[in-house]
């Protein structure tokens, strides 16, 4: 099964990312939003985007500056938003990417079972729910996966493919084949907590988290062992704020909720008291860090 058009719920940090990934290797994308002014943010974000891509097109010298203006036209021109979710009906791939809430989830995989036609795969970049639980509900288990991008999606060249043991060959084949046209690299993984990556990720953001609280070191000093020593692109402490605490958090807490003797999954005090004082991270404009835009302040 060829994907060519492409329904994408959500276009948020990951949503808007997804969307332009997708346009990018030749899809025509369908974002949904709840509604028109997040909608609105959304496609200002993939325009900022493709401005940017385009940019740099030139400065590397891959074209020149009417055809990288042409590329992102051409690009934007297979993107359109709706607040509708009937207008996915036909979609060959739906990809949720919403909020990091499994009642809302479920909910909406309900109903996209209900509404796309029998031949859609259904999809969610879920951060850590089992696809399983959402694939119960779709009514189409056979023709669901995860699909995982990374933050930020248009940079990063990871996809990861997450298949249950309800997963068809053709639909698992269809999403991988999704992920490279992309421009991704896809990893198979299968329904665990976390996944690949960040079930390896988000407890040494949590254990940095935990070295903070205790003053073993500061922030800065952490960052800086980490990038310096490791060669990490961030710190954690950075990487945390660059993700969203709320997120980080929900996912730890979902862990905690299912897998409560497990001693990697553990809840700095630290993190549940900043996203109680709305500090979530780059989205808020502090977190651990200040925040101006999408660099630290
Ligand atoms: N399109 C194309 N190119 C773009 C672009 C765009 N929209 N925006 C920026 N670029 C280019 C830049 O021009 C630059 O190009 P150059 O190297 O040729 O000069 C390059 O991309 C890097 O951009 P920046 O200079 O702005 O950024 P940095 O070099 O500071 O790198 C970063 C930023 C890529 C975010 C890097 O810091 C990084 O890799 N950080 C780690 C991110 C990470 O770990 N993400 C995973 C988080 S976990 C997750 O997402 C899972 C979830 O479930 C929680």
């Amino acid at each position: 099964m060829v994907i060519k058009k492409v329904g994408v719920i959500g276009c948020g940090l990951m949503g808007h990312g997804i969307v332009q990934v997708a346009a990018q290797g030749g899809a025509t994308v369908i974002a949904l939003e709840s509604e028109q002014r997040f909608l609105d943010s959304g496609l200002a974000r993939i325009d900022k985007s493709l401005a940017k891509l385009a940019e740099k097109e030139v400065e590397k010298g891959k074209a020149t500056l009417e055809q990288a203006k042409a590329n992102a036209s051409a690009v934007r021109g297979r993107i359109s938003g709706t607040l509708d979710k009937k207008a996915l009906a036909d979609c060959d791939l739906v990809v949720e990417a919403i909020v990091e809430d499994l009642g809302v989830k479920l909910a909406l995989f309900k109903e996209l079972g209900a509404i796309c036609k029998k031949e859609t795969i259904l999809a969610s970049n879920t951060s850590s729910f089992s696809i399983s639980e959402m694939a119960a509900v779709s009514g189409r288990a056979d023709r669901m996966v995860g699909l995982h991008f990374f933050n930020p999606v248009q940079l990063m060249k990871l996809v990861e493919v997450v298949r249950t043991p309800q997963t068809s060959d053709e639909t698992f084949a269809a999403a991988r084949a999704f992920g490279e046209s992309c421009g991704k690299t896809p990893v198979a993984c299968k329904d665990t907590p976390g996944f690949v990556v960040n079930r390896l990720l988000v407890p040494y953001m949590s254990q940095a988290l935990m070295m903070l609280e205790r003053g073993d070191a500061t922030k800065e000093d952490i960052d800086a062992a980490m990038q310096l020593g490791c060669g990490y692109p961030m710190g954690p402490i950075t990487l945390t704020d660059y993700v969203g605490l709320d997120t980080t958090l929900a996912i730890i807490e979902g862990w905690v909720k299912r897998f409560p003797k497990e001693p990697a999954f553990a809840i700095p005090e630290m993190l549940r008291k900043k996203v109680k004082e709305g500090k979530l991270g780059r989205k808020s404009g502090e977190g651990f860090y200040k925040w101006e835009g999408d660099k630290k302040a």
